[in-house]
């Protein structure tokens, strides 16, 4: 298939595109680089020509078509049409800081939601009709059960950002009920964590990290000089938060996995088209930091803080829909998860060179 992958220069795009092509596919990236460096596409070119490229009688170059430009962008889009045709879009473009959102809901709510909408807009009209939505667990709010499963409802979002993930899911829901011909399939990521095992590409977070991995790496690296743990009075095993950590590439297979949702003999077709896509074991705060310290053996000096407004205890799911659908499942564990991660930290202390090179 060709595959538009909006936000493709990203961290979980990146890492897809290499699954992608992998798989045979081919892709067209579109991406205005508000979080990301151009960098990382020849990078996982660059890991394309090592895995594949040379195995290759004809000795393929690989070069990923990329565009720049912004998805709420009318005529940029309509020009990228009028020059591919596509099989599917994999919709990866948004904005995801949770504090910032809080901060700055309305370029949230503008980016996330009227981006997604123009792109729909622009597919539909070139009869492009099957799209894979990155959705969040945070969709589930403080779940009502776990493991999670898609049965489970939806629940209050704590922030804007998730807000967006819960109202597109409710868009492409509505905009598949209204047009058949329409194939959504949404995947609720738990939390992605590693990177590609060459170390080549990874997660490049601008100015300090929210999320507990790239932390972790900032302090082992000597960027930071120690990780704060927010709560360690958490109804769970060792008092600090549960989550349910999922090595990127396995989801970047997920995606490739996904794509059997748009074949017309599709067993599982008549489902919804909703996954969550996590390894469905919990690992604590603690589990991670201890993981990494033992597996890479580098410290990483670590105070207790108080709890950090709007998280839960714990977040796992049950991943089996998933396996049972689409035959996908995660492949790697944590020590996989904190090796890689470091890796990509080690290998890129600064993350990409600056400068968009393009
Ligand atoms: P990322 O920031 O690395 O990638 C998103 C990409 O989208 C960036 O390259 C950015 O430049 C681009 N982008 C943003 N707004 C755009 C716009 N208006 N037009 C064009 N490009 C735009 O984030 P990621 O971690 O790779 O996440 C990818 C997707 O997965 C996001 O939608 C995110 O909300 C979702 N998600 C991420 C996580 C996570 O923890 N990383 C978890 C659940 C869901
Ligand atoms: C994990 C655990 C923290 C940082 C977020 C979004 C969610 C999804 C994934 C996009 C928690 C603890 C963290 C630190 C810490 N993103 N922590 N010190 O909050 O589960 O999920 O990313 O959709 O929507 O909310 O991930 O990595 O921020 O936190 O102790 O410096 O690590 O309290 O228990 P979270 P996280």
């Amino acid at each position: 298939m060709n595959i538009l992958v909006t936000g493709g220069a990203g961290y979980i795009g990146s890492h897809t595109l290499v699954e992608l092509y992998k798989a045979g596919h081919t892709a067209v990236v579109v991406d205005n680089l508000c979080n990301s460096n151009p960098e990382s596409l020849r990078r996982v070119e660059a890991i394309l020509n090592d895995e594949i490229g040379n195995s290759n009688p004809t000795d393929i170059k690989f070069k990923i078509p990329f565009y720049r430009t912004d998805i709420r962008d009318r005529e940029g889009l309509e020009h990228l049409f009028a020059e591919h045709r596509f099989d599917a879009c994999i919709h990866f473009a948004g904005l995801k800081a949770v504090g910032e959102s809080v901060q700055k809901p309305w370029e949230y709510y503008e980016n996330n939601i009227s981006g997604t909408l123009v792109l729909l807009d622009v597919m539909r009209r070139h009869c492009c009709k099957n799209i894979i939505f990155s959705s969040s667990a945070t969709v589930y709010g403080d779940p009502a059960e776990i493991p999670i499963t898609e049965r489970c409802s939806k629940g209050l979002c704590t922030n804007p950002y998730g807000w967006t993930k819960s109202m597109l899911e409710q868009v492409l829901v509505d905009i598949q009920k209204a047009d058949p011909e329409w194939n959504v399939v949404l995947l609720r990521y738990f939390n992605p964590v590693g990177a590609h095992p060459s170390g080549r590409i990874g997660e490049n977070p601008n100015g300090i990290p929210n999320n507990l991995m790239p932390y972790i790496t900032q302090v082992a690296v000597g960027k930071r000089p120690q990780l704060g743990i927010f709560g360690n009075d958490y109804p769970t095993p060792d008092g600090t938060g549960v989550r349910d950590f999922i090595h990127v590439v396995d989801l970047a297979a997920a995606h490739v996995a996904a794509l059997q949702c748009f074949a017309p003999d599709f067993e599982y077709r008549n489902a919804n088209f909703i996954y969550n896509i996590g390894t469905g074991n919990g690992y604590s705060v603690l589990d991670m930091v201890n993981a990494f310290v033992r597996v890479n053996g580098v410290p990483v000096p670590y105070t207790i803080m108080p709890r950090r407004p709007g998280d839960i205890a714990t977040c796992y799911c049950d991943p089996s829909k998933a396996k049972t659908e689409l035959g996908w499942r995660a492949k790697f564990g944590i020590e996989d998860m904190v090796r890689d991660s470091w890796r990509w930290q080690r290998q890129n202390p600064e993350g990409y060179p600056d400068g968009d090179g393009l």
